[in-house]
């Protein structure tokens, strides 16, 4: 079967833990699976904010705790990832996540409503080889694809530690008539995620874009 988009990500069980195991039997319960559903849950909350790519997500845990009155939708398709997530969540009843565990892109290719103060995108998978520079998810037909999600004046917040994945993400931010660098932060971020922090011990220079959709 061919698929309607090129993998952005390397598919990965990882080594599950006993723990995470036992926490993926809730994903059911926490699973989001159409943007109807995700607008449903926001009712309750004072924005939403999504972030793809979550990892570990310790990110992820960090903003929803500090931030209670958002709803956070997670997506991730590294499921010990997910299982990581998932016990957090249980153990210590955090109330306002939701997870997305498939490629975003299959969300995000649904009809658009804007939904989203914020998206956060950090250290997507580089694909260091120009031969797999296709498969990179920013490129031009994933802000396409994004840009109608978003609301009036909300963010997209990228980071990557590839300085040639910067050079490009820069050049599709800036070719969009529709984004415009920012000064205003949804959510500060201080402190580097794990693959941020990878970078920085490899001795690479983090590269951030926080930009605002215009009205
Ligand atoms: C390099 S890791 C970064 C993880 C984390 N954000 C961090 O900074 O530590 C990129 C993550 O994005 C996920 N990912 C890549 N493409 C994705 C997609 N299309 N939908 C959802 N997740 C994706 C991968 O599974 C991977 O866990």
């Amino acid at each position: 079967m061919r698929l309607k988009f090129l993998p952005s990500f390397v598919k990965r069980r990882g080594r599950i833990t006993r723990r995470q195991e036992k926490a993926l039997v809730l994903l059911k319960d926490y699973s989001v699976f159409t943007i109807k559903d995700i607008q449903k849950e926001s009712r309750d909350y004072d924005q939403c904010c999504l972030e793809i790519g979550f990892g570990n997500a310790e990110h992820l845990i960090r903003q929803s705790e500090n931030n209670p009155k958002t709803l956070f939708i997670g997506s991730e398709v590294y499921m010990s990832g997910i299982g990581s997530l998932l016990s957090y969540i249980n153990e210590n009843k955090i109330k306002n996540i939701r997870i997305f565990s498939d490629d975003i892109r299959i969300l995000l290719d649904q009809k658009c409503s804007e939904t989203f103060n914020l998206i956060n995108i950090l250290c997507p998978d580089p694909w260091p080889k120009e031969r797999h520079h296709k498969r990179r998810l920013i490129n031009d037909d994933f802000l396409n694809m994004i840009q109608g999600f978003i609301k009036i004046d909300g963010h997209i917040f990228i980071s990557t530690d590839w300085e040639n994945y910067a050079e490009s993400i820069e050049q599709t931010l800036n070719r969009s008539s529709i984004f415009s660098p920012s000064d205003d932060y949804v959510f500060e971020k201080n402190s580097l995620t794990k693959f941020e922090q990878r970078g920085v011990d490899q001795g690479r220079r983090i590269f951030e874009f926080n930009y605002r959709k215009n009205n």
